[in-house]
């Protein structure tokens, strides 16, 4: 069989793992002035992609890119503001459902698939590589509020006002984002990601239009052509309601967030979904007795299912080396 990440009985790797946390990343960041020109130039791709490897020794990689790529390729205008985040071209949905992905932003993607391959050339065998792209609904958020002000606020009305056409917008995300998952895979990812950081500002009533169906087209069309890979999702901030998310998703690991209880979700998600997460990235951050006693908790807490050892959301930039590798010796001994 295939390695992927279900090969490993505990694996470990955290999101965001590469990054601003590192002073290797920031020193070979620095050379570009623009996140999206780093974000496509292959070799800035290879070597973010492997640093966290280099250092760490985790048992998975993820392919150094963005959710955003999705928009970047269709024309939206996108730049990436320091200490602020992405902001995107001002456009109403209805131009937005009027994009094309682009050719020239076509190729430029070309170099992240180039970069997959020659990763999983560097990467030892033994390691797993995850490729990913942000759900229709977390990718449309931006597309349609232009960045993360007023906690997505148009987004939010387009659900209740304009719900046909973000349907499309989502339908063409969907499209687009099964073919990008699916050149990650032929290029050598054996693992794939699906965030969906935004789930949580969406009323329970609008999860089946807005979160399922999307998701699940994706996961069905990667199925239909064979995409033999294991599929994560990650459905932050949806509380209990992940117990129905996963009756209408056919995903095999589930990434929890940190905000929701690990032991509940142990005893009410069934046995063949395979979970991730859930440690604070405050804690991370913060490190000292607390972070080995709650690293100490999580353990004895997954003991007797598998268990994928990660976070309950992205590292945060400034994350001491030191607490990592803290966490990763706690979570070996
Ligand atoms: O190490 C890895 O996890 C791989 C690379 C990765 C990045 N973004 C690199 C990045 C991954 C998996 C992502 C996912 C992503 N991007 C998500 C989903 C996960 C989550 O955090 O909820 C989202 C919502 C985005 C959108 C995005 N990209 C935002 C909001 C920002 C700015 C703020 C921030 O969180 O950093 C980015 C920029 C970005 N993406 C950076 C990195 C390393 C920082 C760019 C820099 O170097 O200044």
């Amino acid at each position: 069989m295939k390695l992927n990440i279900l090969s490993f009985n505990n694996p470990i790797w955290f999101m965001r793992q590469a990054g601003r946390h590192l002073p290797e990343y920031k020193e070979i960041r620095s050379k570009k002035e623009s996140f999206i020109d780093f974000c496509f130039d292959y070799e800035s791709i290879v070597k973010s992609t492997l640093q966290p490897i280099a250092r760490y020794d985790l048992d998975c990689a993820i392919i150094f890119s963005d959710i955003l790529v999705v928009p970047y390729i269709l024309g939206q205008r996108i730049d990436f503001i320091k200490g602020k985040g992405p902001k995107l071209e001002d456009l109403e949905i209805n131009k937005l459902l009027c994009l094309k992905t682009e050719k020239k932003r076509l190729e430029d993607l070309e170099n992240c698939y180039k970069a997959i391959r020659e990763v999983r050339k560097k990467l030892n065998k033994n390691k797993c590589l995850i490729g990913f792209c942000g759900a229709p609904w977390t990718v449309a958020c931006y597309m349609i509020d232009g960045g993360n002000k007023n906690r997505f606020k148009k987004s939010k009305a387009s659900v209740k006002t304009s719900k046909t056409q973000l349907k499309a917008l989502l339908e063409k995300i969907s499209d687009i984002s099964t073919t990008h998952l699916i050149n990650q895979y032929k290029s050598g990812c054996d693992t794939l990601m699906i965030f969906e950081s935004w789930a949580g500002i969406l009323d329970s009533e609008d999860y089946n239009d807005i979160l399922y169906e999307p998701v699940e087209q994706i996961i069905k069309n990667l199925k239909s052509k064979n995409v033999d890979a294991p599929i994560i999702v990650f459905p932050k901030g949806i509380g209990r309601n992940i117990v129905e998310y996963l009756n209408h998703i056919s995903a095999d690991v589930l990434s929890i967030d940190y905000e929701t209880n690990l032991k509940w979700v142990i005893n009410n998600i069934k046995k063949d979904i395979v979970l991730q997460g859930n440690i604070n990235p405050n804690l991370l951050l913060e490190g000292g007795s607390r972070l080995t006693a709650e690293v100490k908790k999580l353990k004895e807490t997954v003991k007797g299912r598998k268990h994928i050892y990660n976070l309950g959301h992205g590292m945060l930039p400034d994350t001491p080396i030191s607490n990592v590798q803290k966490t990763i010796r706690t979570l070996r001994t």
